[in-house]
């Protein structure tokens, strides 16, 4: 099969890239550095020609709600209707568990306008929403850190480690469009504060973490960014030991 994946020089793209030609299939990296701008359109059709998959893996680093709409629902419009020109028959995008229950963070709602124009598009879809990746929470404890220690609240995290991902997103994207969205989260639950107190403690990080009220990454909830019904687990555990919370 013919896949071009969206961002597969990314982090999670270049994994899936490689996972998808050790199956045996073709893999087109749609990127700028590969020739393809998905805010312009750039080097697109070409991108497409011939390609029954489309795995869209894009990233931004915008912060702002509106640049980060502008971002991901323009992309997603510009590859989706290149992908209806082309008659591509599956496209399968990345996203986040509890998106819309964390109303405080542009970047999500960047991502719930995504999987809004994915909908929209006419093209089959899957959707697939992860949870925050293991390699993610010391990014995390970095933009929680005011004067050198970690504010971090009690809210839950059940980190999924990327490679887990990738085995799905390879499932999904070599079998039927689902026509639905799927949860992926990691095989435990934490307390965010002791998740990350346990992870500067393995790389020896001396930055105190304090346990405050509230939540982080602009989540509703304290469970907004865990999966509340039925969904996939991964199987690699979180990879430093530390104390679960019971699902
Ligand atoms: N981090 C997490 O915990 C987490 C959890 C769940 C879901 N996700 C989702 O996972 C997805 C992938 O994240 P990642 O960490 O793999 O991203 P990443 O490493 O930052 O990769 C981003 C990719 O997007 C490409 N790109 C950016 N702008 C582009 C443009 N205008 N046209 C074409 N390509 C462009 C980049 O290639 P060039 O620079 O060559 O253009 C690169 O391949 C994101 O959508 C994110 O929301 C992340």
């Amino acid at each position: 099969m013919e896949i071009l994946i969206m961002g597969g020089n990314g982090h999670v793209g270049a994994r899936l890239a490689t996972r998808l030609r050790d199956l045996g299939h073709g893999v087109r990296v749609g990127s700028r550095e590969h020739g393809v701008d998905a805010l312009t359109g750039a080097g697109l059709e070409e991108a497409m020609d011939g390609v029954e998959v489309v795995v869209d893996v894009l990233n931004t680093a915008e912060l702002d709600p509106a640049a980060a709409t502008a971002f991901f629902a323009g992309t997603t419009e510009r590859i989706m209707a290149a992908e209806r020109t082309a008659g591509v028959r599956h496209h399968v995008l990345l996203s986040i568990v509890g998106v819309d229950r964390a109303r405080a963070n542009g970047y999500y709602v960047g991502k719930v306008a995504q999987e809004e124009a994915v909908r929209a598009a006419g093209v089959p879809f899957s959707i697939i929403r992860a949870t925050q990746f293991h390699d993610f929470v010391p990014t995390i404890a970095d933009w929680l850190t005011v004067d050198g220690a970690v504010q971090a609240p009690g809210m839950l995290l059940q980190p999924v480690d990327v490679m887990d991902v990738v085995g799905v997103l390879a499932e999904v994207a070599l079998g039927h469009p689902l026509g639905a969205t799927v949860e992926l989260a990691g095989p435990e639950r934490y307390r965010l504060d002791e998740l990350i107190r346990a992870t500067l403690a393995a790389r020896s990080d001396p930055r105190e973490v304090v346990t405050i009220e509230g939540t982080a990454l602009g989540a509703d909830a304290a469970d907004s960014l865990v999966p509340l019904g039925a969904h996939r687990s991964g199987a690699l555990p979180y990879p430093v030991a530390a104390p679960p919370v019971d699902a």
